[in-house]
């Protein structure tokens, strides 16, 4: 009897679930979703080959360093680097004095840090030391939107890891900017054909690797040679600056990546060595118990036998 009443309640619960199904599907049918310019003109990110890619990865040195020349050059006048230390510019191959040189150099970093007279007391500002952070461009939130038409610029320390795609989206960002007038996706449709109020509003700029098409930033990089890069580096075109610059945002976003690579290394070496030695312990301590173990089936000695005899009545060679 309960397990009656059990199979009805089960019934009547599956019996609701298709209706609901039933429902959504009959509607996704009847009246499927509109297409949308961002669904269909938005564009996932262009590959980037970086060295830290893969599980062997290691960072580019000298790649770094010109990545870090563009955020100083270019991208500090909008976004903050502020979780990042002067001091630990050292893990991308900088000596102390030349981070110190840097750090207080006054060149890029005009905003110094906030301090306190020490002969009067009164709030004042300092040169930036090893110690202190990367300073954000805006004293906060309020006068960062003032200052870019309400958008925010983010914080670039983590952007990394904080967005799909990581260093690719930002490099096809940055190179991806295009002239919205005329502008096809991948099946040759035109943007503004299709789409005719998806026309880019003033004040914003037309870049279908962002999510939804139009974003606050202007082009930051817009000419070759707009960094202009020590002797032996590649020619600063847009594509080397804005690869120089996502590389160096891996950095940012993770400092440790080599050692975490070579961490994974060692544990993935230790757990085979650990599997094998498992596996010739296993077969040490059972080795008796099996040797016990008669053999029966076609491979029983006897059964072989038996088998060689009849075949051999019968003619058959093998
Ligand atoms: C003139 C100021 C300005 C400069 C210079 C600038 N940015 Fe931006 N950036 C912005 C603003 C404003 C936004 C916010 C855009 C939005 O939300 O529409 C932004 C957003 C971004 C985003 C986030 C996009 C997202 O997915 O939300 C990234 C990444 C970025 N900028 C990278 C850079 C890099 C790298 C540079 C230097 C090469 C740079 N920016 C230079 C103003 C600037």
């Amino acid at each position: 009897m309960i397990r009656w009443i059990a199979r009805l309640i089960g019934i009547g619960f599956v019996g609701v679930l298709l209706i609901a199904l039933y429902g959504t599907v009959s509607e996704y049918i009847s009246a499927p979703p509109e297409a949308t310019a961002e669904h269909d003109f938005y564009r996932e990110p262009k590959e980037l080959e970086l060295e830290s890619n893969g599980a062997f990865g290691k960072f580019d040195r000298a790649q770094l360093q010109r990545g870090l020349q563009v955020y100083t050059e270019v991208c500090s006048a909008c976004h903050g680097l502020t979780r990042v230390r002067f001091g630990d510019l050292a893990g991308i191959g900088y000596k102390e004095a030349q981070i110190k040189a840097y750090a207080g150099s006054g060149n890029f970093w005009k905003i110094e840090v906030p301090s306190i007279n020490p002969d009067t007391g009164e709030p004042a500002t300092r040169k930036a030391t090893l110690a202190d952070h990367f300073p954000s461009p805006y004293a906060n939130e309020a006068q960062g939107r003032a200052a870019n038409n309400n958008a925010l610029p983010p914080d670039l320390s983590l952007i990394t890891k904080a967005r799909e795609g990581g260093a690719a989206y930002i490099h096809s960002l940055l190179t991806g900017y295009a002239d919205q007038a005329g502008y096809k996706n991948e099946k040759g449709e035109e943007l503004l054909k299709k789409f005719p109020t998806a026309k880019t509003p003033t004040g914003l700029y037309f870049n279908p690797y962002f999510a939804n098409l139009n974003l606050a930033m202007p082009p930051p990089l817009s000419s070759e040679g707009q960094v202009a890069y020590g002797p032996g580096s590649p020619k600063p075109t847009v594509d080397q600056m804005a690869k120089d610059v996502s590389a160096f945002l891996v950095w940012t976003a993770e400092p440790k990546l080599e050692n975490r690579h070579r961490t994974g290394m060692v544990v993935v070496l230790f757990l085979m060595i650990a599997t094998l030695l498992g596996y010739l312990s296993y077969q040490n301590i059972w080795a008796e118990a099996k040797r016990k173990v008669a053999p029966v089936g076609p491979l029983d000695p006897d059964n072989k036998a038996k088998r060689k005899r009849a075949k051999s009545k019968a003619r058959i060679e093998g």
